[in-house]
């Protein structure tokens, strides 16, 4: 099969992440978590004093900043202006400040062109809120990965605590739902399904499972011609 583009978007912690490394691992194509671009933003926001409800402070800021990856175990490295934040950038400060960050149209802009230049040649699987409608809309194959809101906090707040993290399982789930709310509401590329996207309802489902449906949608697909190949 011919590289493709894959977009995969869905509220907080409904398995994107972990679904598109998944995939991207096994098909040999780059995973690009554009959340962690959003998240280094607000580090820099946040470390700068910039309020994070400045707008115009933050869109002055966000030009200067330099974003960058490598691959890491059990994630991704992450480095902002060449020095690694990979654990900053998952704070409950940072988490409970990106989506007002990536509201700001100077943020969306300049995130949604670095992440268009880095699927330019396919072979790619990204994971967001907006990669389906508005980063890459002629994405071949575009996922939509959902859960209850309760499952969702549930599975954050297992990771959290093989992280340390000592948040309770409400403050998860508050925070879940608002950040939704945010994220779901703002003027510009809101999270919504896009009108092609397959919606999977990963509720109960293991991460194995999701895979395998996913596959399944990729594989139909090929056999259904349906997948622009160039
Ligand atoms: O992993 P988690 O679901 O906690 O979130 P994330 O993917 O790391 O994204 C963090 C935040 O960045 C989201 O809540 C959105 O506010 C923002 N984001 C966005 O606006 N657009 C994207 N394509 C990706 C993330
Ligand atoms: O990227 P996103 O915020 O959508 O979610 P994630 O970081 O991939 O997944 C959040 C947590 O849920 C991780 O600890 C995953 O291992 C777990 N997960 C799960 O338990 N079952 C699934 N079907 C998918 C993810």
């Amino acid at each position: 099969m011919n590289e493709i583009q894959i977009a995969i978007d869905g509220p907080a912690s409904a398995g994107k992440s972990t679904i598109a490394k998944i995939l991207a691992n096994d098909l040999k194509y780059v995973y690009v978590d554009t959340g962690a671009m959003y998240r280094a933003i607000t580090v820099a926001v946040l470390r700068s004093g910039i309020a994070p409800e400045d707008e115009s402070s933050v869109s002055a800021l966000v030009p200067s900043l330099e974003i960058s990856f490598a691959p890491g175990e059990p994630v991704q490295k992450v480095f902002l202006n060449q020095k690694e934040i990979t654990q900053e950038i998952r704070s409950i400060e940072v988490t409970a400040n990106v989506s007002e960050i990536s509201s700001y149209a100077a943020v969306r802009d300049l995130m949604t062109q670095l992440q268009r230049k880095i699927a330019n040649n396919g072979g790619v699987v990204m994971d967001g809120r907006d990669i389906g409608t508005t980063v890459l809309p002629k994405a071949e194959v575009k996922i939509f990965l959902i859960a209850s809101v309760h499952e969702r906090a549930l599975r954050r707040y297992k990771e959290n605590q093989a992280k340390g993290m000592t948040e309770s399982l409400a403050e998860i789930e508050a925070a879940v739902q608002k950040r939704d709310y945010l994220d779901s509401t703002r003027l510009i590329s809101p999270l919504k399904k896009a009108s092609d996207a397959i919606e999977v309802d990963t509720t109960g489902l293991s991460i194995s499972e999701v895979v395998k449906i996913i596959k399944q949608i990729i594989n139909e697909k090929h056999a259904n011609n349906e997948l622009n190949l160039v």
